[in-house]
């Protein structure tokens, strides 16, 4: 998760890995389909709780297929715009970012978001798919908490996201606070008192927008409560917001002492030093903290972290194709990532904290781009090759740059799509809507999750 950074590593990562998004209905708990206990899915709002929805594309249940799409790479090479995504793939696409502002009657989005947000919206809503804009981020968390901090300051608030949303035609409002009662990307202001005062303000918006879908995108454990620790009773959350985004990626990475899963679906079952978080523990600590396993929608990512690996750490003991668990890495060079990655010139960001260098991101179209893959996701010839069955995570490796990268393959989609089928999860949100290959990915955990 993006708090544990040490930032002065992270350069972009932060505008590439920043996440939320939404639905809304209930899943029915069992066999019967049709009886959903809770909330409706019909196309009339609810009059209280969680908001019915007008959008599914799959009306035989009410699971959350939903991605991220970023603003930012429409103007990326190759270029990734709203007519880049495959709509009927899913439920619910949510735009990112608006951002957060030292006024709280003003969220902010960039002026080329301004223009592509309107299309966005139009092209969810011409394919039924429910369009929602998520504020937050990474970079763009840097005032939540003043926005809520009081009640005359959360009625502002709910009226600058409601006036969004009534100027957009949004579906829903998602909330990328990372993370309330702490730093985040280094400056952003914070209160003890943040995680109460965002259910307060949470509560009030729900009161004033009964039809919107309400979500929001959180770390692997509940919210930091007063007193420093994860929140341990997150219940009333539930009654305001549709469900949560929990966002299992990020768990390893450049600022990690080895490489290890960039999304691990389990970590119960490594070692115990390489438990740093997974799908399987943070649906653990969300339901133990009372918030519902049909409300959490599972984060996946269609992208890995690469790390730059010397030959003789790289591969297994007397192997020249099995990769070795858990190597050391050189942290002083962060290797390149694909297309979309550059190496940035030094800089600061917001906070003042110094920026530059490769992100070192590797979508997986990039993995086949860059030759780690052939086409149709098996390991291309000459690439060394593990795959960790606790984390369900494979990794790949070319000799000849040293890069070792931890990535998710449709191996790994349809492990997670089948956890959120057997634990009763509400669904899956992929980072990002432009990261799949010929929808490979995506295919993989709908139909293991029983779309
Ligand atoms: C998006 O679609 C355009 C037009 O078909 C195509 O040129 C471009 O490569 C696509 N972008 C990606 C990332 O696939
Ligand atoms: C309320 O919001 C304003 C910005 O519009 C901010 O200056 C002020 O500090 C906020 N109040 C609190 C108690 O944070
Ligand atoms: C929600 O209700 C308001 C007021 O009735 C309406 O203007 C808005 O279009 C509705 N939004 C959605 C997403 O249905
Ligand atoms: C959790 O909080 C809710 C109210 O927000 C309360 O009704 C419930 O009893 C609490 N649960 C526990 C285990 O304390
Ligand atoms: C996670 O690992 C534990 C311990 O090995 C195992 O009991 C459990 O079945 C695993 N869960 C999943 C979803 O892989
Ligand atoms: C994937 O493509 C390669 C190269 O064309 C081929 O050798 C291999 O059999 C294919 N694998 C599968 C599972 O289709």
């Amino acid at each position: 998760m993006l708090y544990q950074l040490p930032l002065s590593l992270l350069a972009f990562l932060p505008l590439l890995s920043v996440r939320a998004a939404p639905y809304c209905t209930l899943r029915p708990s069992s066999v019967s389909s049709s009886s959903p206990s809770t909330s409706t899915s019909g196309s009339s709002p609810t009059s209280s709780g969680p908001s019915g929805s007008s959008g599914s594309n799959s009306p035989s249940n009410d699971l959350v297929a939903m991605s991220w799409f970023t603003g930012w790479n429409a103007a990326s090479n190759p270029p990734f715009t709203p007519d880049n995504i495959t709509w009927s793939k899913y439920s619910t696409v949510a735009y990112a970012f608006a951002t957060t502002t030292p006024d709280v009657n003003t969220v902010a989005l960039e002026a080329s978001d301004e223009v592509l947000l309107p299309q966005f919206v139009d092209l969810a809503h011409q394919n039924n798919v429910k369009a929602v804009l998520t504020i937050g981020g990474w970079t763009g968390s840097q005032y939540f908490s003043t926005a809520v901090a009081t009640s005359e300051n959360r009625t502002a608030f709910v009226n600058a996201v409601l006036g969004l949303a009534s100027k957009y035609n949004l579906d829903g409002l998602d909330f990328d606070w990372e993370y309330p009662a702490q730093t985040g990307i280094g400056c952003n202001t914070n209160s003890p008192d943040d995680a109460a005062n965002f259910l307060s303000f949470l509560q009030a918006l729900r009161a004033a927008a009964s039809n919107l879908t309400l979500s929001a995108a959180v770390g692997d454990k509940p919210w930091t409560g007063s007193n420093g620790s994860p929140s341990t009773n997150v219940s009333a959350f539930a009654a305001s917001l549709d469900y949560i985004e929990v966002m299992n990626y990020d768990v390893w990475g450049s600022w990690s002492p080895t490489v290890g899963p960039n999304s691990p679906l389990n970590d119960t079952c490594a070692p115990s030093a390489d438990q740093q978080g997974s799908a399987v523990s943070a649906l653990a600590a969300w339901t133990a903290a009372g918030f519902p396993a049909n409300q959490i929608v599972l984060g996946v990512a269609g992208y890995g972290h690469s790390f730059d690996v010397p030959q003789a750490t790289a591969f297994a003991s007397g192997s020249t194709t099995e990769l070795a668990a858990y190597p050391s890495f050189e942290k002083s060079d962060q290797p390149l990532g694909d297309s979309w990655d550059s190496d940035a010139p030094a800089g600061v960001d917001q906070c003042g904290a110094a920026t530059g260098g490769p992100s070192g991101i590797f979508n997986y179209w990039g993995l086949i781009e860059e030759g780690f893959l052939m086409d149709n996701g098996t390991v291309a010839p000459g690439i060394g090759y593990r795959y960790d069955s606790c984390s369900q995570t494979p990794y790949v490796y070319k000799p000849s740059t040293q890069v070792m990268v931890s990535f998710d393959n449709t191996e790994s989609f349809a492990a997670k799509g089948s956890f959120i089928k057997s634990s009763g999860m509400r669904g899956f949100a992929m980072w990002d809507s432009g990261s799949d290959y010929e929808n490979m990915l995506i295919d993989s955990i709908r139909t293991a999750a029983g779309l």
